[in-house]
């Protein structure tokens, strides 16, 4: 079993550059279903979600070769099968967006069932909702969901949450169908953006993506033949302005998107740090001890949850008493329980936790309970006095490109060992 051993209280100096967005690369993988033809995808994300998408799509008969550690060609030209094993489905949740895809290629699929980090209950109504809204039929049994349909027709979807796959998915199946499909009340994180301008690079006609109404203009094909490059990870580079802050450092962040980090600067700058925005990088450096906050979880341009678990490792050492309130998931207080290990103060009710700052955590072996909490903890254990060990890596693989290194050359003295 491998684990990661943190000898802490090292102040994060220098640069880091971030990496293309997982939550966009493993929409962006599925949607190459749609393309009759070839394409290059650049600035993806080397980490294990994305290699296993390229396994799924590899099995059911794309091209796929990595022409550097974050380029890849993919040839979808010759898919042979639009079913997949709930064997393969159950790696991660975003094996969703194959049933959206392979519907709008094939007219046909099947899936297993999704899995993904244990959150909370995890619906999929809404995607199911839309899929039927386009005229498929959707069966789900024996851990399997099948959607069916002789033809897609564009129609009017108003979702019912403000869901980040369900608008993906609806995206992917209207794509290809007869006529124009409206997506009401749609998610509007970056991600979203980025696979509307990845589909439209390929020959879609995708409008209003960012915004509450996507307007789908159904269309014959998607050619290929295009190059496009990932969005640069909000939650990636959110990790480290938070990391920066909690470590009392001074860190440079290139290849992000400043706009799409303004809830997370702002809060930030409300606990007392410091940032610089300029457009693709920033600068986060602390000066004084960072004091209380209260936060709610929210869909994008809100306070992103995703993020969650890596500023409560910040106000459990921030001066006073904060506040957060949890609205998408139920279950990402896990990593408090790790925190608390570690002589955090932090009371959980339900959806909301209460953090009495303290002064300094102290190391212990923790669990990382999902890809967040993982990073968290990683935070947690570069502050702390003493050696903090952290299992449960492969959560923390899923979805940062190698994080170890990165906190590394900022200072962080940090070696992941075999046990
Ligand atoms: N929901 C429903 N019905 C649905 C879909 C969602 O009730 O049909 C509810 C969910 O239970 C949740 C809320 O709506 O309470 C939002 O869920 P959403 O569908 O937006 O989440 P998701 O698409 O499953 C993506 C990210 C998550 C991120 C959320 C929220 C991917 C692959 N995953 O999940 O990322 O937390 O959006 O921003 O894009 C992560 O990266 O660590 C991660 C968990």
């Amino acid at each position: 079993m491998e684990k990661l051993v943190i000898t802490g209280k090292t102040p994060l100096k220098g640069e880091v550059t971030i990496s293309g967005a997982k939550n966009a690369a493993v929409a962006i993988l599925p949607a190459t279903l749609l393309i009759n033809g070839k394409c290059r995808i650049e600035n993806l994300p080397n980490i294990s979600d994305v290699r296993s998408y390229c396994d799924i799509l590899k099995e059911i008969g794309a091209k796929i070769e990595w022409v550097s550690e974050n380029e890849i060609t993919i040839d979808t030209t010759k898919i042979d099968s639009n079913k997949i094993p709930i064997d393969t489905t159950r790696k991660f949740r975003a094996s969703y967006y194959l049933l959206g895809a392979l519907l709008g290629r094939c007219k046909s699929a099947q899936i297993g069932v999704p899995g993904g980090c244990n959150l909370g209950p995890r619906p999929i109504d809404q995607h199911i909702k839309s899929f039927e809204a386009l005229g498929a039929t959707v069966d789900v049994s024996n851990g399997n969901i099948t959607a069916k349909t002789k033809k897609l027709k564009g129609t009017s979807i108003y979702m019912d949450i403000v869901s980040v796959g369900a608008t993906i998915n609806a995206m992917l199946a209207a794509v290809l169908a007869d006529g124009i499909t409206t997506i009401d009340n749609a998610a509007k994180e970056p991600h979203i953006v980025d696979v509307a301008n990845f589909l439209n690079t390929m020959g879609a006609d995708i409008r209003g993506a960012g915004t509450d109404i996507i307007k789908v203009r159904g269309v014959k094909e998607l050619k290929g033949g295009s190059t496009y490059s990932v969005v640069p990870d909000q939650i990636e580079a959110g990790t480290f302005m938070i990391a920066a802050i909690a470590s009392k450092g001074d860190v440079i962040i290139k290849n992000c998107i400043t706009k799409h980090l303004e809830s997370i600067i702002a809060k930030i700058e409300e606990v007392g740090g410091n940032v610089d925005a300029n457009g693709d990088h920033l600068r986060v450096w602390y000066t004084k001890r960072t004091h209380k906050a209260n936060i709610k979880t929210l869909p994008y341009p809100g306070f992103p949850t995703d993020l969650q678990a890596q500023m409560g490792v910040l106000l459990s050492i921030s001066e006073g008493t904060s506040y957060i309130n949890e609205s998408i998931w139920e279950s990402r207080f896990q990593y408090t329980q790790e925190l608390i290990k570690m002589g955090a103060k932090i009371t959980v009710q339900g959806k909301s936790a209460v953090f009495e700052g303290i002064n300094e955590l102290v190391a212990a072996p923790v669990y990382a309970s999902d890809l967040r909490a993982g990073a968290a903890l990683i935070i947690a254990g570069i502050i702390a006095k003493g050696k903090t060990e952290i299992y449960n890596l492969n959560h923390i693989d899923r979805g940062y490109e190698n994080i170890e290194e990165k906190f590394r050359k900022l200072g962080a003295k940090i070696e992941r060992v075999e046990e």
